[in-house]
């Protein structure tokens, strides 16, 4: 069985393949009278609609769930409502607070289990950061990718799937927000070059794009006043976009926070692709949709 818990889960030949099928249309109705769970313990924008109108446009009936609805581990066990869930729907997504329930749900789901954000990664998100950047610049491999900000989930997946698609990356984070060392040794390990610093000036330099995310995510609001003094200096302004190389475009997961990890004038400027970004969160479900029943069903 395939899942999808984190973006290195594909070869890189296979990324190449999603990312093609993200972009075919008309799409093929491949999910016609089946479903796809997706199951949400945290917020989402992006994500929910994203995923339950690709869905819809492969012909298919999403059915979004509240983890409050299922009770993972209160009601019945994350493994009896994943064996649940299956015997009506072709997948399941799942966005959740720790990555080990993803893991729990993968080891019993006899349908494959995409991960819609844990603690641990974000690889579907990785997959539009990606799409947006070929789209921008017609190619991916030997572009350099900057990150400011907080080493996390969306970073982390954001290193591996740039590791697969031949994209150097530089890392610019605050002490003890750093990617994951292991990650980055997988990262490394790929060919890529991966630079981790506490300089944003030495990681942005002559980057094609630049990339950050919040400093404060879901769960992690008791920590907010900790987070922001440690997160000084990391803002991508304008002095900071000035870095990069010509041309360099601004990337941002969303949501934002102006005026915190991001100005506004950078955000809502000429180089920021956050839409179009935003926008291949639906392409790359449907891509990755059919990259996984596309010659199955
Ligand atoms: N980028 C992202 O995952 O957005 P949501 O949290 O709104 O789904």
């Amino acid at each position: 069985m395939t899942h999808f818990l984190e973006v290195d889960d594909l070869e890189p030949a296979e990324l190449a393949r999603v990312l093609e099928l993200a972009q075919l249309t008309p799409a093929p109705a491949v999910l016609t009278g089946r479903g796809v769970a997706l199951v949400f313990e945290k917020p989402s924008a992006r994500t929910r609609n994203s995923s339950e109108l690709a869905v819809f446009q492969l012909g298919g009936h999403p059915v979004a769930i509240r983890a409050e609805e299922v009770g993972f581990d209160r009601r019945e066990s994350v493994e009896d409502v994943t064996l649940t869930l299956a015997q009506y729907h072709s997948a399941i997504g799942a966005r959740v607070f720790d990555h080990k329930v993803l893991e729990r749900m993968a080891a019993v789901s006899p349908v494959p289990v995409i991960n819609l954000l844990s603690d641990l990664a974000h690889p579907c998100q990785a997959l539009a950061d990606l799409l947006t950047l070929q789209q921008h610049f017609g190619r991916l491999s030997g572009l350099k990718v900057a990150w400011v900000g907080d080493g996390n989930n969306v970073c982390r997946s954001l290193l591996l799937a740039s590791s697969l698609a031949g994209i150097s990356v530089a890392a610019a984070c605050p002490p003890g927000f750093e990617p994951d060392r292991g990650a980055v040794d997988r990262a490394r390990a790929r060919g890529i070059d991966v630079v981790v610093t506490g300089d944003v000036a030495e990681a942005v330099r002559g980057a094609d794009a630049v990339c950050t995310d919040t400093w404060i995510s879901m769960g992690q609001e008791v920590t907010e006043a900790g987070r922001r003094s440690a997160f000084r200096g990391f803002t991508v302004d304008p002095p900071v976009m000035a870095l990069a190389a010509p041309g360099a475009v601004f990337l941002h997961c969303l949501p934002a926070h102006r005026g915190d990890e991001v100005t506004g004038d950078v955000i809502d400027g000429s180089q920021s692709l956050v839409w179009p970004q935003a926008a291949n969160r639906m392409h790359v479900f449907r891509g990755l949709l059919l990259w996984l029943f596309g010659s199955v069903l």
